[in-house]
């Protein structure tokens, strides 16, 4: 699994900083490749192409969502980008837990609707430096997209001719690829993945 955890914080060196460097540091532990990116509002999100899954979290001051990540969800290319991407949510608060997923979860929620959430966490002052909360985050999050993985390649067969093409792409796309055909295949309904199915995927998601 390949993670990007895009944030956002005003602080340097902050709790929300140093709670995404334990996420990483424990989906590395489970496997994972892992990079993380600080969100602008006015970013390029065209990296996300190149990720499995994209974590995504920050603060809440004065009752809103740190304003980079919230204004890069409007304003940016980064929703466009996350279209089929599976997520996952943490915000870092002082409020608790059923207040912040009443208020503020919705508040980065209502731009993923069409989005498969893997997993959602709140962080109270309290959690951000539990070793065990951020484990079973962690664990909740590979899990689900364990079974995810593995409900699709149930579900979808590849043709021979399919499998053959895929088989003479270079190897470090060929992954990025099969994830993508299948995702957009499963989202339109099909259930065989055929030379037209790639084609048709590589015309609707820009090329893959
Ligand atoms: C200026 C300021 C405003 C805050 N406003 C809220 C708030 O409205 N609701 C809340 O639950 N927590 C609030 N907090 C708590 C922060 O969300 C929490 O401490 C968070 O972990 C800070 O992350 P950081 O260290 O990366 O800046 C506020 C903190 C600060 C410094």
């Amino acid at each position: 699994m390949r993670a990007v955890i895009l944030y956002d914080s005003r602080s340097s060196g902050g709790s929300t900083e140093r709670l995404i460097d334990s996420i990483g540091m424990e989906l590395a532990n489970n496997g994972a490749y892992v990079e993380k990116a600080k969100c602008k509002a006015t970013g390029d999100y065209s990296f996300i192409q190149d990720f499995d899954v994209v974590i995504m979290g920050a603060p809440i001051y004065y009752l809103l969502v740190s304003s980079q990540l919230l204004g890069a969800l409007i304003q940016s290319n980064l929703k466009k980008y996350l279209k089929r991407k599976k997520i996952a949510l943490f915000l870092t608060c002082g409020s608790p837990e059923p207040m912040a997923t009443l208020l503020y979860l919705p508040q980065l929620k209502m731009h993923l609707v069409r989005n498969r959430i893997l997993a959602e966490r709140i962080f109270a002052p309290q959690q951000l430096s539990d070793p065990e909360v951020i484990e079973s985050f962690v664990e909740e999050l590979c899990d689900a997209y364990k079974k995810d993985t593995r409900r699709r390649n149930a579900s979808l067969a590849w043709t021979d001719e399919a499998i053959e093409l895929l088989d003479a792409v270079p190897s470090f796309f060929r992954n990025r690829i099969k994830i993508a055909t299948e995702e957009y295949a499963e989202e339109m309904g099909y259930r065989e993945i055929t030379l037209e199915v790639i084609e048709e995927a590589k015309s609707e998601t820009g090329g893959l």
